[in-house]
C-alpha cells in the first residue's frame, strides 16, 4: 500500500551542484537553499565536507553552512565521509549529517578510495563523535541497481552494507542507483532484500535518471512502502565518480506524482518549479523536470 505521507530529501544543492563544472557562486548556492525552504521542502541536503581537490564544487561547504538563513522545521544537512569532514560540519553547527558507502567494491575506491570494509571501519568514529555532539547521521549505499565498474550489483551485497550501516547507528538508510540503470522489479526485488533486515521506515529511495526509469522505479517502491525519496530540483545533477551519471529525478517531477496519488508533501509545486527554472536559467543548464519545463509554459 501506498504511505500517506512522503517526506522529499532535496538534495539539490549538493547531489545536484557537486558536478558542475563551473564555479558556482556562493550566494547563488545560499538563494538556492532558501527558495527550496520557502518552497516547503523540509530537508535540505546543502554541502558536502569532502576534500576539494576530489569535489571543487563543494570547497565552499564552510560559507554555505554558515551562510545559509534557517528556517523553523528545516533540516539543513551536509555529507561528511571522515572525521574530519564531520569535525568542519560540527563547526558550522550542522544539525544533522549523511556518511556514504557503497555494495561496489570498485565504486568505493572510486569515490572514496577505500574498499567497503575500511569505509565502514572509518564511518564508526563518525557515528560515535556525532552521537557526542547530538547529530544524526543518515546512511547512503551507493550503486544498490548496478555499478558503472562491475555491473550488476546482488540485493544480497546491498543488504549487508545497508544492515552494517543502520547497526552503526545511521536512522535512515538512502538506497542510491546512482548511475539510474535500475528497474522496478529489480529495485522491488532489491528493497525486499534490505527490508529483511532494516525496517521499510528507516529506508528512503536515492534514484538518479540517467536511464528515464526514477519516476517509475520510485512508484513500485512506494507501493512496497518507502515513504522518504531523495530528489533534486530541475534534475540537476551527477556523481563526479560515475561518468555519465545524470541528475537525481527531478523534485517537481515526483511533487506532481505524489499529487496525482494523493500522497501528501506539504510542498508548494508552483514555487519548487519556478525555483528549478530559476537555476537552471541561473546556471545555464536545461531544466530535467519534464514538470517544471511544463508549468513554466503554461
Ligand atoms: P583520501 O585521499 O583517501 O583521504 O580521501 P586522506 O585521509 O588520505 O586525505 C588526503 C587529503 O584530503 C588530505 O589533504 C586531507 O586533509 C584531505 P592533503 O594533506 O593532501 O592536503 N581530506 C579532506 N579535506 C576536506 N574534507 C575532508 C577531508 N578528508 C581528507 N573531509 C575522501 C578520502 C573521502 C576525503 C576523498 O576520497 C573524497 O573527498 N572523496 C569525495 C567523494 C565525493 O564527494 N563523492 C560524491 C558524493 S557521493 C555521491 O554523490 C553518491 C550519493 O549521491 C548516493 C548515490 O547517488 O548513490 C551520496
Ligand atoms: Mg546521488
Amino acid at each position: 500500500a501506498f504511505p500517506k505521507r512522503v517526506r522529499l530529501v532535496e538534495v539539490g544543492p549538493r547531489d545536484g551542484l557537486q558536478n558542475e563544472p563551473e564555479p558556482i557562486e556562493t550566494p547563488t548556492k545560499l538563494e538556492l537553499i532558501d527558495r527550496l525552504g520557502a518552497a516547503g521542502l523540509a530537508y535540505i541536503e546543502a554541502a558536502s565536507f569532502v576534500s576539494p581537490k576530489w569535489v571543487p564544487q563543494m570547497a565552499d561547504h564552510r560559507e554555505v553552512m554558515t551562510g545559509l538563513t534557517r528556517r523553523d522545521g528545516v533540516t539543513y544537512a551536509s555529507l561528511t565521509p571522515n572525521l574530519k569532514g564531520l569535525e568542519g560540519a560540527l563547526a558550522c553547527g550542522v544539525e544533522e549529517v549523511a556518511v556514504f558507502g557503497a555494495a561496489s567494491e570498485a565504486f568505493s575506491q572510486k569515490n572514496i578510495n577505500c574498499s567497503v570494509a575500511e569505509s565502514l571501519e572509518r564511518f564508526a568514529p563518525v557515528l560515535e563523535r556525532a552521537r557526542e555532539a547530538k547529530v544524526r547521521v543518515r546512511g547512503y549505499v551507493s550503486c544498490v541497481l548496478g555499478c558503472p565498474y562491475e555491473g550488476e550489483i546482488a540485493p544480497a551485497k546491498v543488504a549487508e552494507v545497508s544492515k552494517a550501516l543502520f547497526e552503526m547507528g545511521c536512522y535512515e538508510v538512502s538506497l542510491g542507483d546512482t548511475i539510474g540503470v535500475g528497474t522496478p522489479l529489480k529495485a522491488k526485488r532489491m528493497l525486499e532484500a534490505v527490508s529483511r533486515e532494516i525496517p521499510m521506515d528507516k529506508l528512503a529511495a536515492h534514484f538518479h535518471d540517467t536511464y528515464g526509469q526514477a519516476l517509475t522505479n520510485l512508484y513500485a517502491v512506494l507501493e512496497e512502502g518507502i515513504a522518504v525519496v531523495d530528489s533534486s530540483v530541475a534534475g540537476l545533477g551527477g556523481c563526479p565518480y560515475a561518468k555519465g551519471a545524470s541528475g537525481n529525478v527531478a523534485s517537481e517531477d515526483v511533487v506532481y506524482l505524489l499529487d496525482g496519488l494523493g500522497i501528501e508533501t506539504g510542498i508548494d509545486l508552483d514555487a519548487l518549479a519556478a525555483t528549478g527554472t530559476w537555476i537552471t536559467q541561473t546556471i545555464g543548464r536545461p531544466n530535467r523536470s519534464k514538470v517544471g519545463v511544463a508549468l513554466a509554459a503554461k
